[in-house]
């Protein structure tokens, strides 16, 4: 039977004791660690949040190593006792209280604890969906213990950041209106109003401009945001902004804020971040790194080989460049060693990403050149398609042609693939950049309309206004994404503060006046009340603290997080509801 807590008050914490303590009479509270049991000597190791302690019986006070003899894995105890400094040889330097031990005067068994599924004291490779089930107890592990940790940590540091630059936290609603930002809404049936629902935020976007009108001037949110999308590693159905709003603000002023709050962020963990930061615009991104969100850890930009093939005798990519086309390329370094196969292979990849073909061409250490092409093209001109890529001894030339952004898409996914498969990403580098100028619009061919490619708010390029009634597809946006070795953490724009921008931009997306009054009325109304121009981002806190983690998905950065398939196995969630409930909520169920 489990004892009562009563009197007994922590005095330290499980990583607190050094030999400055020696003799202090201490009390520790935590769980079992681990058991050693020496027959006449018995070590506990307790554990709390802040670490862990040696606690020893006694071998004189029988009562007392009978009952420690009880004790097993996660069982919960309060340890009375005497600090002592361990002899040298029994020092763990692993342990920040390794130097010392509580000899044990007093035992309380506050609870037992079943045989957990998994250990606790270490981090033995676990099956994702028993972890999940059992949450409470993979927190307690090292790893999640020290990412939650991080997590609380750089929250911290962010508000108090936002507070020191005179931003407010303001909370925005759960219960809400739909806003359009790419994903499903999910949906909750009001009780009172039948056959109506709120939507959860896919963002706090509308409330946040509102904000502006509302004379605010600079917001901020830790934020969930809920959108009912294909999860992958890096999506959860609700996840974590950092959103921010300013009033008077150009791209500029919000990389100005962002900037320094990612050197304090990345200073949580120890790390000097270099601002400003690159700014890209989505044009070179796309033909340089065949991504919008480009990973600059490896190099290996994609180069314009155009001008090569324009008079080349090999006719395949002649004529895609005569024809308007592009060939394009990008080099390997330390490649000499490559096997004929794993040429092969790559070539072979290039065509599983939708490559219609791909040449290569190598310099060997000693200078002797080869290619997949040397019948065709001859050694001159390979010689001179390599001294254009600048490719040197020892280098591969990748090239590829066709259609200009499928080509540099291609090579694009092609390069990562190779950067990983080689061990060029380094793990400890941080490499940020903004993206910047992305399209306004894009066409989508199913659907034969445009749609945003930020959201519908964004403002287009001041340079581009007027091309938003010949050719919207050709309009710059004022929108940007902040970029970290690969990844999407953050994207915002500048704003529509003009409501008759707003319909335009409506028009344009083949949202009806009808429509926009209905869905988003409210909002064009307070537009007309005086907007100040305005803009802002939303940085996603899991992703950025994932990478800060090293850690590959965004589910272990998240105390309860959802598995690929939006479920969650500890609660169970989603789950039936009894049809009382649906009655309330005047919802019938479709057999
Ligand atoms: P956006 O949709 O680009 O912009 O989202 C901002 C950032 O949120 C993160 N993110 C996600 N993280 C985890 N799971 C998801 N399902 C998920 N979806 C997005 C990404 C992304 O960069 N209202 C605008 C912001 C603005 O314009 O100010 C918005 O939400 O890191």
């Amino acid at each position: 039977m489990a004892e009562q807590l009563g009197e007994l008050t922590r005095t330290h914490t499980c990583g607190a004791l050094r030999p400055d303590d020696v003799g202090a009479e201490v009390v520790l509270l935590g769980w079992v660690h681990r058991v050693r049991d020496l027959g006449g000597l018995l070590f506990v190791d307790v554990r709390d949040r802040a670490g862990i302690t040696q606690i020893v019986f006694d071998r004189d006070d029988e009562a007392l190593m009978a009952k420690g003899k009880r004790l097993r894995s996660e069982f919960v105890v309060g340890a009375t006792g005497r600090v002592r400094r361990r002899s040298a040889e029994t020092e763990n330097s692993k342990l920040a209280t390794g130097e010392v031990e509580v000899v044990v005067r007093q035992l309380t068994l506050l609870n037992e604890a079943r045989t957990p599924p998994f250990p606790i004291a270490d981090d033995t490779p676990v099956s994702e969906d028993v972890r999940l089930k059992y949450r409470y107890l993979d927190l307690r592990r090292p790893r999640l213990q020290a990412n939650i940790g991080l997590r609380h940590r750089v929250t911290a540091v962010i508000r108090q950041y936002f507070d020191a630059n005179g931003f407010w936290e303001i909370e925005t609603p759960i219960l809400t209106k739909s806003t359009p930002e790419g994903a499903r809404d999910y949906l909750v049936p009001s009780r009172v109003h039948p056959g109506e629902f709120f939507a959860l935020p896919q963002s706090p976007q509308l409330f946040k401009q509102i904000l502006m009108i509302a004379g605010v001037d600079r917001y901020v949110q830790i934020c969930r945001c809920f959108r009912d999308e294909d999860l992958r590693a890096d999506r959860q159905p609700e996840f974590t902004q950092v959103d921010v709003e300013m009033s008077f603000a150009r791209p500029e002023t919000i990389f100005g804020v962002i900037e320094p709050l990612v050197r304090e962020v990345f200073a949580v963990v120890g790390r000097e971040i270099d601002t400003p930061f690159q700014r890209m615009p989505y044009s070179d991104a796309i033909a340089t790194y065949g991504s919008d969100k480009p990973d600059l850890r490896c190099g290996m930009p994609i180069q314009d080989l155009r001008e090569l093939f324009r008079e080349s005798k090999f006719r395949v990519f002649r004529e895609i460049v005569d024809s308007g086309g592009t060939s394009r390329g990008f080099v390997v370094k330390n490649a000499a060693g490559y096997s004929r196969s794993e040429l092969d292979g790559i070539v072979d990849q290039a065509k599983q990403l939708g490559a219609a073909g791909l040449i290569w061409a190598r310099r060997a250490e000693d200078g002797a050149i080869t290619s997949s092409v040397m019948k065709a093209l001859g050694e001159e001109e390979i010689r001179r398609m390599l001294d254009a890529a600048s490719a040197e001894k020892g280098e591969l030339l990748l090239a590829a042609a066709g259609e200009p952004d499928a080509t540099s898409r291609m090579l694009g996914q092609l390069r990562l693939a190779l950067a990983r498969r080689k061990g060029l990403l380094n793990p400890d580098e941080y490499a940020f950049a903004w993206v910047v100028d992305f399209p306004l619009l894009e066409w989508d061919h199913e659907a034969r309309r445009y749609n945003s490619v930020h959201h519908p708010f964004t403002s287009p390029h001041d340079a581009d206004f007027d091309l938003l009634e010949r050719e919207p597809g050709q309009v710059r946006a004022k929108a940007y994404d902040l970029v970290l070795n690969g990844n999407e953490i953050g994207g915002g724009s500048i704003r529509i503060h003009d409501a008759t921008v707003q319909r335009q931009i409506f028009s344009l997306l083949n949202i009806s006046p009808e429509e926009a009054k209905l869905r988003f009325g409210f909002f064009l109304e307070a537009l007309e009340y005086g907007t100040p121009p305005h803009g802002g981002i939303a940085l996603g806190l899991d992703r950025m603290i994932a990478i800060m983690a090293g850690e590959t998905s965004i589910r272990e950065v998240i105390a309860f997080p959802k598995t690929a398939a939006a479920v969650d196995l500890m609660c169970d969630a989603p789950s039936p509801v009894d049809s009382k409930q649906l009655k309330e909520l005047h919802l019938l169920l479709k057999k």
